[in-house]
């Protein structure tokens, strides 16, 4: 969604703003706007992504140090520069940027309209820019007091960050449900959805919590509650490294993060497991604590949502727990009867996407233990949930998820092989060989990137032209096929569907025709022969056939192109399966000459509805 940054300080702000929000491109590109304070708060603002607004700007002499900027994810209102933010108040007192979604903005537009408001954009942040010049005017009580009144009075989510034009040396910044941090250093203040965009600049920062307001001057930061009184925060220390969120040489962040995989599951795998013993303490996760545990729930949203197909696959086969796995959020809105005694698995990279979110709080709500596999330390999932297992993808810039996904992985075998081990589902031996072959998989990853990528490359070169693809597996071969299909639709716009492979026969097998293109997972051995003969029923229809298969496998009478993969555990597969089906998205999207990194529609963070 939406990305906002601000910064306060000492340099430029425009060099900085517009650096900034380079790194937050992945949360909207519909347009791009800054405002910087000089004597008067000058406003910039392009419609699509943000070259056309440098663009604009290259040759005025901007040397205002105060400044707020935002990259947009359209939600109210058609992406133009007309509803690109910063948006001003009527009589220009108040500038703001926002991330998020007034929900009521209908009734405050009414309200609004009694006081002779007028509106030039069709977006609801116009309505919040005016609600708080409304009250700043009305009661004269400061900024703080107009942004409070306005949290009180607005229903929604929000990261805003807003200048006055009465306080040329402050930004004022508050958030409600949506992400932003505060970074300082001695150049500053930085303000930003998220900690790529200030990494460069500091690694040390503020959370602000819900409903939290902050005051931002060139070498202080106050935050203030609701009431309005101050509260003091500590500066926590981030510890992403600020090339890492960098292409560091590669043409697209998506190729650099699938070749960052061998190195991040490594560091994720020895986060938690030492001398062949897994130990999740650091999360709070006791024995006694894992033990309790009758059932299990897994929340989340697209990809990770995947990973919770996989993980419910292993962890109920490991645990002999009963686990369910539901889309977040289908979830929240099906009044979920819940059982006390379960551990509710929430997982996201960003801990930000408002589905996964409002799951997570539903279950609070029940009284049921809450655990996030969570990438961005601090995020609202990390800090809300009962439990963290944090994945070390480090910061994930590409809008598809790749290392995130495999990392996710990584963190649900390791919990599915203690748990089968704490509840002695599993002896010793069966623990130490899980654990061994967990280890193995970063040099597995590493073995498919160097041997695989050139075929996967050329064969992808083939299929710029297709218009359908159907990936099909059984059991975990079908988890892994809802990841390789949505990787493939939603970057190269192709359409693509995952079907269980036993399923096809039910209705979608009539799609296929003279080379529709059908990717078949083979890695289960007792099922191997059952998804052979599925693929055997579509190629007597016509379709062109790609398998992904263990070296070990022979699928020469069905396989128009094999890619063999190296063998592991039944349960581990995915790790590897996932690895050829991210490079052939790429590569066919790149093939077709598309922004593979910032797919149309897209943003990275989910966080409204
Ligand atoms: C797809 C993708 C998304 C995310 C989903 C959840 O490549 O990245 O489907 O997996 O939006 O996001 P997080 O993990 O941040 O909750």
């Amino acid at each position: 969604m939406c990305g906002i940054v601000g910064y306060n300080g000492t340099k430029r702000a425009v060099d900085i703003l517009l650096d900034s929000l380079s790194k937050l491109e992945y949360r909207g590109y519909d347009s791009a706007g800054i405002a910087i304070r000089d004597k008067d708060i000058e406003v910039f603002k392009s419609k699509g992504k943000l070259a056309n607004l440098k663009e604009k700007i290259e040759n005025i002499e901007l040397k205002g140090t105060v400044g707020i900027g935002h990259t947009r994810w359209a939600t109210h209102g058609e992406p133009s520069e007309n509803n690109a933010h910063p948006h001003i108040s009527n009589d220009g007192s108040v500038t703001l940027v926002h991330n998020g979604i007034i929900e009521n903005y209908q009734e405050l537009i009414l309200k609004l309209e009694k006081h002779n408001y007028k509106f030039y954009s069709d977006t609801d942040t116009e309505v919040l820019t005016n609600i708080i010049d409304y009250y700043y005017k009305k009661y004269k009580m400061g900024p703080i007091d107009a942004i409070n009144r306005t949290m009180v009075r607005v229903r929604g989510s929000y990261a805003i960050a807003v200048m006055f034009k009465d306080y040329p040396d402050e930004i004022w910044v508050a958030r409600k449900d949506s992400p932003m941090i505060i970074g300082q250093n001695k150049d500053g203040v930085y303000v930003a959805s998220d900690v790529p965009a200030i990494l460069k600049y500091t690694n040390k920062v503020y959370y602000i919590d819900n409903l939290e307001a902050a005051c931002l001057k060139k070498d202080q930061v106050i935050f203030y509650d609701l009431n309005g009184d101050v509260i003091k925060k500590e500066l926590t220390c981030i510890k992403w490294d600020a090339e890492a969120a960098e292409k560091e040489g590669y043409e697209h962040f998506m190729i650099k993060e699938i070749n960052e995989q061998p190195d991040v599951i490594k560091k994720t795998i020895n986060s938690y497991i030492q001398d062949n013993k897994i130990d999740l303490a650091r999360s709070g996760l006791t024995e006694d604590i894992l033990k309790s545990f009758k059932q299990i729930y897994i929340i989340a949203c697209g990809s990770a949502y995947h990973v919770g197909v996989c993980a419910q696959y292993i962890l109920e086969d490991l645990t002999r727990l009963p686990v369910r796995v539901e889309i977040a959020s289908e979830f929240r809105y099906r009044n979920p009867l819940l059982d006390k005694k379960g551990l509710a698995i929430i997982i996201s990279q960003s801990g930000e996407t408002a589905d996964s979110l409002a799951a997570l709080r539903e279950c609070k709500k029940q009284g049921v233990k809450t655990l996030g596999i969570i990438n961005v330390v601090g995020s609202s999932i990390a800090r809300e949930a009962d439990y963290v297992l944090y994945t070390l993808a480090g910061p994930e810039i590409a809008v598809a998820t790749t290392k995130a996904f495999s990392t996710q992985l990584i963190v649900s075998y390791i919990l599915a092989t203690e748990i089968a081990h704490i509840k002695r589902k599993i002896n010793k031996k069966t623990y130490l060989e899980l654990i061994k072959e967990i280890q193995t998989l970063p040099d597995k990853t590493k073995n498919i990137l160097d041997n695989l990528t050139k075929s996967i490359q050329k064969i992808a070169n083939k299929f710029s032209y297709i218009h359908d693809a159907f990936y099909i597996g059984r059991n975990l071969d079908y988890a892994i096929s809802l990841e390789g299909s949505l990787k493939l639709k939603e970057v190269s716009y192709i359409h693509s569907e995952a079907y269980a492979a036993g399923e096809l026969k039910h209705g979608t097998i009539s799609l296929i025709e003279d080379n529709t293109l059908v990717i078949g997972i083979i890695t289960q051995k007792e099922i191997y022969e059952k998804t052979i003969s599925n693929l055997v029923e579509v190629k007597s229809r016509g379709a062109y056939i790609i398998t992904v298969n263990p070296n070990d496998l022979d699928v020469s009478k069905v396989s128009n192109f094999t890619i063999n993969i190296p063998e592991t555990n039944k349960y581990f597969y995915p790790s590897l399966t996932v690895i050829p089906l991210q490079l052939l998205s790429y590569y066919i999207t790149v093939s077709k000459g598309l922004d593979v990194d910032k797919p149309r529609n897209l943003a990275k963070s989910v966080t409204v509805e």
